[in-house]
């Protein structure tokens, strides 16, 4: 049997997604206050192991696993990819095979989405994309999440993407062909979201509106996101601290957006260049419920793969 991998929201159903956010409301929701490590009452996924493996730097994604699949009941393996034989050449394929005698489910955090893709093509196991060059979609479902606990369903709002057209971004565009949300993204032309994945999602029902003009973009928005202008992997970062600035989420910029507009944004925060300390820290950011989500969110997820939900 195939295993259900997690690879882009694009490939999930409607009632996928959906069913997955509800598990993280609810996953939360039944430990508020309880020690970070004390298994969930239901321990669904006792006696499973997850392995992770890193090739790029990780806070957030990595703690946020491990700690989600203890409260699940299981055990979890943190692999620096450098450190394994991946890091002398075994190739990526022939590692997903061993992987997958070994543990119930993997994730990867890597350079190239081609490798995650080659990676799950040879896995028994599950494998989820923990962020690569093209999409970060454990990353939206936590955001997706924050939003809807702090402003009911995400279908009809506008959410507002200010900067680089980056993998996080990416993942947003999944996200509206499946939730039914406005998605207005505004970049400088060369750092542009991906056009075969607007048109993808377009194809599909999505209702995106991608432009230069940072201020049409957040006017009247209900959710503001952003996220740093130089990425894991750019090598470009002079001409980008050069482009970026106006898609700076300020006070001036915020105000613009809808009254009580929520902001987002992934971290790793660059306090004063994407986003202004004002924003970050004031009433209206969502940003530590949004990381916390990621233990929830990650949590659903493996369930989801290992065909709990
Ligand atoms: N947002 C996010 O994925 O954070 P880390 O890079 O710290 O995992
Ligand atoms: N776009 C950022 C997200 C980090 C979580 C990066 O890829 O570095």
């Amino acid at each position: 049997m195939t295993p259900r991998h997690f690879l882009d929201i694009s490939a999930l159903s409607r009632e996928e997604l959906r069913a997955i956010i509800d598990e993280a409301h609810a996953r939360k929701a039944a430990r508020i206050d309880w020690p970070k490590a004390r298994v969930d009452e239901d321990a669904p996924l006792d006696g499973y192991a997850l392995a992770m493996i890193f090739q790029k730097n990780s806070t957030r994604t990595r703690v946020s696993f491990e700690i989600g699949m203890r409260q699940l009941g299981g055990v979890s393996i943190v692999l620096d990819a450098a450190s394994t034989q991946l890091g002398r050449g075994e190739t990526v394929e022939d590692t997903a095979r061993v992987l997958s005698r070994m543990v119930d489910a993997v994730m990867i955090r890597a350079n190239s989405h081609q490798d995650v893709l080659d990676f799950a093509a040879a896995s028994d196991a599950p494998v989820i994309n923990g962020l690569t060059d093209l999409s970060h979609p454990c990353q939206i479902v936590a955001d997706i999440q924050t939003i809807e606990e702090r402003a009911g369903d995400i279908a009809g709002k506008t959410v507002a993407w200010l900067g680089d057209g980056n993998n996080v971004c990416t993942s947003f565009i999944h996200a509206a062909e499946k939730l039914d949300f406005k998605l207005r993204i505004a970049t400088p032309a060369k750092y542009a979201a991906r056009a075969q994945e607007v048109a993808a999602a377009r194809a599909a029902g999505a209702d995106i509106e991608v432009g230069a003009d940072a201020r049409a973009a957040i006017e009247g928005a209900d959710v503001v996101v952003t996220d740093t202008w130089v990425s894991m992997g750019d090598t470009d970062k002079e001409e980008r601290m050069a482009a970026f600035p106006p898609y700076a989420v300020n006070d001036e910029m915020m105000a613009r957006a809808a009254k009580d507009a929520l902001f987002l944004h992934c971290l790793p925060a660059h306090r004063g260049e994407e986003v202004a300390d004002s924003v970050m820290d004031g009433p209206q950011s969502a940003v530590w419920d949004e990381a916390e989500n990621r233990i929830h969110a990650q949590k659903a997820v493996l369930m989801w793969c290992l065909g709990k939900l």
